[in-house]
């Protein structure tokens, strides 16, 4: 197997970030890259190309702090389809690791899912008894510290095996078999020897490897990658990227990728959702977002990162500090940092709508001028009911509203053009 040397490196985001180094091939004209065929995971036709896998609507997690109820995400809306690579990128804090745990269900208390809904293949994963089923088979995460996910007192083998006895049903000869495979899919040298190893006998790459290994176990349909390149030099990075990239392409698995790292959008991602304050400010295809990114805060990211492309000056910062999260401006999050505020932004947050084909912002001063300029790929697009959900949360009145009852009203005019017009976002 390839394990991703042949891709650019995360870190070297003068060659990674510019419009012209996102990968046409990935990006395309639909959200999905082209994925082989599932290998025997028994979860019949899953796999198929543009189905919806995950839909999160309006989630919204708490926890109580002395000084109130901080919200680590707050009214949060994704989709992620099948053989899909889905970006979610936004500072310390934004909410990122809140939103992967609260999709399994794994939010500890006193952290509470507070409302919304988490529907896997339409199933309920707010219900327990789904989120258990689903948790560690269905969907599986690469946690942001591999250190504190792997088991310090037990062997890499007896890790696997407890997995794949537990969750993927396998006994005797063929655990073994099996775990020696996925060491060596996930490009660990010696996998027989290996798994006698403790995780602190392993290099930071072979951990991340490892927790690739574990997380692929049971063959998900979808694996939440939480920084996963996060503490590993830059060659590391490199390989485990491209590790991800060709399982995700070789065994058909949808990737939710957890990053602060833009590059690392750039490399592995057909569609990106910026996060600030636990909401989604920016929804956009890779391609799109890097030549014309349009919240604010979206542009304050890429024009703090060096790309050849773009830059010709000094790089910018983003002004201000991140938003103490016990204390929301009434309007806007991004309000006190951004140079674009106007009165309108005090007054209430913004709602994220569509303003182009596939392209979502919420931002006040953002109009939604161009209208959806591509063909509609209805098979490519997991975000199809989203048009509805920004019709009832625009401002009545406001030119928002009006694109979204313009997207509404074509979906009910009844014929299949106009309504897969309005459909596909
Ligand atoms: N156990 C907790 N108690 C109180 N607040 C919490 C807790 N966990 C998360 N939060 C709040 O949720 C917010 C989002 O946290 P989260 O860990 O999701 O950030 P992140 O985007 O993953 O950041 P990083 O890039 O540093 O990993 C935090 O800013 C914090 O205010
Ligand atoms: S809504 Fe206003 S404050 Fe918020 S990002 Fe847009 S311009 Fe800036
Ligand atoms: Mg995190």
């Amino acid at each position: 197997m390839n394990t991703g040397t042949d891709q650019p490196g995360a870190g070297q985001l003068t060659a990674d970030v510019g419009t012209a180094d996102v990968s046409t091939a990935d990006v395309g004209t639909g959200d999905q890259h082209t994925a082989a065929g599932r290998s025997g995971n028994g979860q019949g036709s899953a796999g198929e190309a543009g189905q919806r896998l995950l839909e999160v609507s309006d989630l919204t997690v708490g926890f109580p702090t002395r000084d109130g109820v901080v919200l680590g995400v707050d009214g949060l809306t994704l989709n992620v389809g099948s053989h899909e690579r889905l970006g979610v990128v936004g500072e310390s804090g934004s909410g990122k690791s809140v939103m992967g745990l609260a999709i399994l269900g794994m939010v500890l208390p006193p952290g509470r899912i507070m409302g919304g809904s988490v529907k896997w293949r339409g199933e309920d994963m707010l219900d327990k008894s789904v989120a258990n089923r689903v948790r560690g088979r269905e969907i599986a995460m690469i946690f942001q510290d591999p250190m504190v996910s792997l088991n310090p007192l037990k062997t890499v083998g007896a890790q696997l095996r407890e997995l794949l006895r537990r969750r993927a049903g396998l006994e005797g000869s063929a655990v073994k078999k099996r775990s020696i495979e996925l060491l060596d899919m996930v490009g660990i040298a010696n996998p027989r020897d290996r798994l006698k190893s403790y995780a602190f006998e392993l290099s930071g790459g072979m951990r991340q490897r490892v927790m690739i290994a574990t997380a692929l176990a049971c063959e998900p349909l979808l694996l939440i990658a939480d920084e996963p390149t996060t503490g590993l030099d830059v060659t590391i990075q490199d390989q485990v990227l491209g590790l991800l990239h060709d399982l995700s392409t070789e065994l058909g698995v949808s990737v939710l990728m957890i990053t602060h790292d833009l590059g690392v959008v750039a490399q592995f991602c057909d569609r990106v959702q910026v996060m600030y304050a636990g909401r989604i400010v920016e929804r956009s295809p890779i391609t799109e977002m890097f030549a014309d990114p349009q919240h604010p805060y979206s542009l304050g990211l890429l024009q703090s990162v060096p790309r050849i492309d773009f830059h010709r000056g000094e790089l910018t910062a983003i002004p201000g500090e991140p938003l103490d999260r016990t204390d929301f401006p009434p309007g806007c999050a991004f309000e006190p940092r951004c140079r674009e505020a106007t009165d309108i932004c005090r007054e209430a947050p913004p709602p994220l709508v569509q303003f182009a084909y596939r392209r979502w912002v919420a931002c006040y001063n953002r109009a939604p001028s161009r209208a959806p300029d591509r063909a509609p790929d209805l098979t490519a697009d997991p975000t199809a009911d989203l048009a509805a959900e920004s019709g009832s949360a625009a401002a009545p009145g406001s030119a928002e509203s009006a694109a979204a009852a313009e997207s509404a009203a074509a979906a009910e005019s009844g014929s299949a053009e106009s309504a897969a017009g309005a459909a596909a976002t």
